[in-house]
C-alpha cells in the first residue's frame, strides 16, 4: 500500500501527501519507516515514537495538529534536517532547547500556529538559519533579542500578526537580511534606528499598519532597498523620506498630504491620497509614476515634471489640474521643462478647460491620452498636431460642442481608439463622426467595461459628478439599439417597467377594495351636467349612512 502511495505521489507530484505511517510491534510511530525518504509531510500526531531515526530525512511538514501541541521530540529523530514547516498546529511558543536537536536548520516555517511570543535567544542555537517566516500567527511580543544569533538570516516573515512596536535593536544581529516582511501587522511607530545595521535589506513592506509617523532617518541606511511597501500603512499625513533609490516605491491609500523624497525611484505607486505637495530628488531615474486621486495642481505637477526626462507612465486622473500652460511661470536657474519620453498620460477626471498648444507634457511619443471628464470647452484640432503617434485618445464627458474630425483623422493615421460621447455636440454631429470614423477602422467606443478595470477603487464611485449627457439620444439612429444601452441597461428597464405595472395594479385593487373606485363612478355620473339637482342631497346620504 505504501509502494502504491509512494508511486502517486511521484507520479502526481503530491509532494505534500502525508505520508502512510508505519507504526512498530508496540504500537509506537517508526519515524525512520514513515519518513525513509528526503521529504516527509505528517499529519497525525503520533503518541510516541520509536527510536530509530529518519537520518536521510531533509525537509519535514507537520499540519493538522491544532488540539495538540507540536511533537517536538520527533525532532530528536531528524539529526539532517534542513527545513521545517510547521502549519496549523498550536504550539503557542517555542522552547529552544527543542531546536537543540536539529542545528544545522537552514529554513524555519510556523503558520497558523497560534504563537504569540518570541523569547530572548529563541533561536540562538540555529547559526545556519536562513528563512525564518512566521506570518499570520498572533505575535504581539517580540523579545529585542529574540533574533540573536542569526547571523546568516536573509528571510524575515513577521506579516499578519499583531505586532504593536519593534523594540529597538530587535533587528541589531539580522546583517545579511534581504527581505523584511512586517505588513499587516499593529505597527504604529518604529524606532529611528532600528534598520541601522539591515544594511543588504532589498525588500521592506510595511504595508497594512497603522503607522503615524516614520522619521526621515529611518530608511537612511537602507542603500540597497528596491521595493518599499506603504501602502494603506497608517495616517502618515508629512512624509519625507531619505532613500538613495528604490526601484518601486509602493506608497497608496496612506493619507498623505504632503511627499518628500530625497533620493530617487524608478516606479511610484502613490494613488489615493491627498497629495497636494510632492517632491523628489533624484528625478532622472523616474520611468512610472502613478498620482491617481490626489490633490495636485498645474502649479504642483509642473514643478514635480520638470527633469523627468525618463518618464514613460504618468496617471495624473483624479487631481484638481486646471491649467497645462506651464511656461509662463519661468524662473532662473531651472531647466528646460521637457518629457521626452512620455508614452503614455493620464488626465481624465481633471478641472482642464483648454489645452495649450506647445506643452511639454503633451510629448510627441504619447501613444495613449486620456483627457476624458475635464472642463474642454473647445478643442482645436492644430493643438493636437505634435502628438504623431497617438494610438488611443479619450474625449469623452467634456463640453466640446465641435470637432474637426476629418482634419483630425487625416492627420492622426495612427489612431486606433477615440471616445467622443458625453459631450454637447450640436444636434446630428456625432452620429456623423461615429459613422465617418467607424468606417475608417477608428474603434468609437465608450469605454464602459474596460474604464471600471483600469481605475476601480472605492474613492471613484462619485467620481466624476455626471452631466446631463445631452447628446446622447443623438446617436440613436446609428444602430437598431442605442450604443451605449447595453443590453444590462434594457433589462433593467424592463424590470422597471414590470415593477412599476404591478404596483400600478395593487393600487388598483387597493383603491377598489376600499370602494374609493366605485365613489368615484358614481360621482362622476352625477357631475354630468343636468343631474346637478340631484347630486347634493345624495351625497349628504351617502356622507350619513357612512357616518
Ligand atoms: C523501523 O523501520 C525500519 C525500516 O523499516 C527498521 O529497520 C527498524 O527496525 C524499525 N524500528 C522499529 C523500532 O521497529
Ligand atoms: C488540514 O485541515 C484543513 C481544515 O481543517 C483541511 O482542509 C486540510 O485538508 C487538512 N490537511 C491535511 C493535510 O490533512
Ligand atoms: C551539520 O552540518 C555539518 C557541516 O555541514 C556537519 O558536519 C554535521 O555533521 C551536521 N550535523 C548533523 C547533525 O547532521
Ligand atoms: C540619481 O539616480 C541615478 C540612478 O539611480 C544615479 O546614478 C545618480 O547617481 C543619482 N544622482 C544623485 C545626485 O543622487
Ligand atoms: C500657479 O503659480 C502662478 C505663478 O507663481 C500663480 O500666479 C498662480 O496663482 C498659481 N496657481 C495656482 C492654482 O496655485
Amino acid at each position: 500500500m505504501y509502494f502504491y502511495l509512494c508511486l502517486l505521489c511521484c507520479i502526481c507530484g503530491l509532494r505534500i501527501a502525508a505520508a502512510a505511517v508505519v507504526l512498530d510491534a508496540t504500537g509506537r510511530l517508526n519515524l525512520s519507516a514513515t519518513c525513509p525518504d528526503t521529504f516527509c509531510s505528517l499529519t497525525e500526531k503520533a503518541v510516541a515514537y520509536s527510536d530509530s531515526p529518519a537520518v536521510r530525512l531533509r525537509e519535514l511538514h507537520i499540519s493538522n495538529c491544532s488540539r495538540e501541541a507540536v511533537p517536538w521530540v520527533v525532532l530528536n529523530l531528524t539529526p539532517g534536517l534542513r527545513t521545517l514547516v510547521i502549519r496549523n498546529c498550536g504550539p503557542y511558543s517555542i522552547r529552544k532547547e527543542s531546536l537543540l536537536p536539529v542545528r544545522n536548520l537552514t529554513s524555519i516555517l510556523m503558520q497558523r500556529t497560534k504563537m504569540w511570543a518570541l523569547r530572548t535567544d529563541q533561536f540562538s542555537v540555529l547559526p545556519n538559519l536562513e528563512i525564518l517566516e512566521l506570518g499570520h500567527n498572533v505575535l504581539y511580543q517580540v523579545n529585542s533579542d529574540a533574533f540573536n544569533g542569526l547571523t546568516k538570516l536573509k528571510l524575515l516573515g513577521l506579516q499578519g500578526n499583531a505586532l504593536e512596536e519593534i523594540r529597538e535593536n530587535t533587528f541589531d544581529p539580522l546583517v545579511e537580511l534581504v527581505h523584511l516582511d512586517l505588513s499587516g501587522n499593529l505597527i504604529e511607530k518604529l524606532p529611528k534606528d532600528i534598520f541601522a545595521k539591515n544594511t543588504k535589506l532589498e525588500t521592506l513592506l510595511l504595508n497594512g499598519n497603522h503607522l503615524t509617523t516614520l522619521l526621515s532617518d529611518t530608511l537612511m541606511p537602507l542603500t540597497n532597498l528596491r521595493l518599499l511597501d506603504l501602502g494603506h500603512a497608517g495616517q502618515l499625513d508629512n512624509l519625507m523620506l531619505n532613500i538613495v533609490s528604490v526601484q518601486t516605491l509602493i506608497l497608496e491609500g496612506s493619507s498623505l498630504t504632503d511627499l518628500i523624497i530625497h533620493g530617487g525611484f524608478i516606479r511610484l505607486q502613490a494613488s489615493n491620497n491627498e497629495l497636494s505637495h510632492l517632491h523628489v530628488g533624484n528625478k532622472s531615474s523616474v520611468i512610472e509614476m502613478n498620482l491617481h486621486g490626489n490633490l495636485l495642481n498645474g502649479n504642483d505637477t509642473y514643478n514635480l515634471l520638470r527633469g523627468m526626462w525618463s518618464l514613460e507612465r504618468l496617471d495624473l486622473s483624479k487631481n484638481i489640474i486646471e491649467s497645462l500652460a506651464f511656461n509662463e511661470f519661468y524662473s532662473e536657474g531651472q531647466d528646460l521643462y521637457l518629457l521626452p519620453s512620455l508614452k503614455y498620460l493620464n488626465l481624465a477626471n481633471n478641472r482642464l478647460v483648454s489645452l495649450p498648444s506647445d506643452s511639454p507634457i503633451l510629448s510627441s511619443r504619447l501613444t495613449f491620452l486620456d483627457l476624458s471628464h475635464n472642463l474642454l470647452l473647445t478643442l482645436d484640432v492644430e493643438k493636437l498636431a505634435g502628438l504623431p503617434n497617438v494610438e488611443s485618445l479619450f474625449l469623452e464627458g467634456n463640453r466640446l460642442s465641435t470637432f474637426d474630425y476629418k482634419k483630425f483623422h487625416s492627420k492622426h493615421e495612427t489612431l486606433k481608439e477615440l471616445a467622443l460621447h458625453d459631450n454637447h455636440w450640436s444636434p446630428g454631429l456625432y452620429r456623423i463622426m461615429f459613422t465617418y470614423l467607424n468606417d475608417r477602422g477608428v474603434h468609437l467606443q465608450s469605454r464602459i467595461e474596460n474604464k471600471a478595470q483600469i481605475t476601480s477603487s472605492q474613492v471613484d464611485i462619485d467620481w466624476p459628478p455626471k452631466e446631463a449627457s445631452a447628446q446622447k439620444l443623438d446617436a440613436a439612429g446609428v444602430t437598431g439599439i442605442h450604443p451605449y444601452w447595453t443590453l444590462r441597461d434594457i433589462l433593467a428597464f424592463t424590470t422597471l417597467l414590470v415593477v412599476l405595472a404591478i404596483l400600478l395594479m395593487n393600487l388598483y385593487h387597493i383603491l377598489e377594495e376600499e370602494g374609493c373606485l366605485r365613489r368615484f363612478r358614481r360621482w362622476r355620473r352625477s357631475t354630468v351636467p343636468g343631474g346637478n339637482a340631484r347630486t347634493s342631497t345624495r351625497r349628504l346620504n351617502e356622507q350619513d349612512s357612512e357616518v
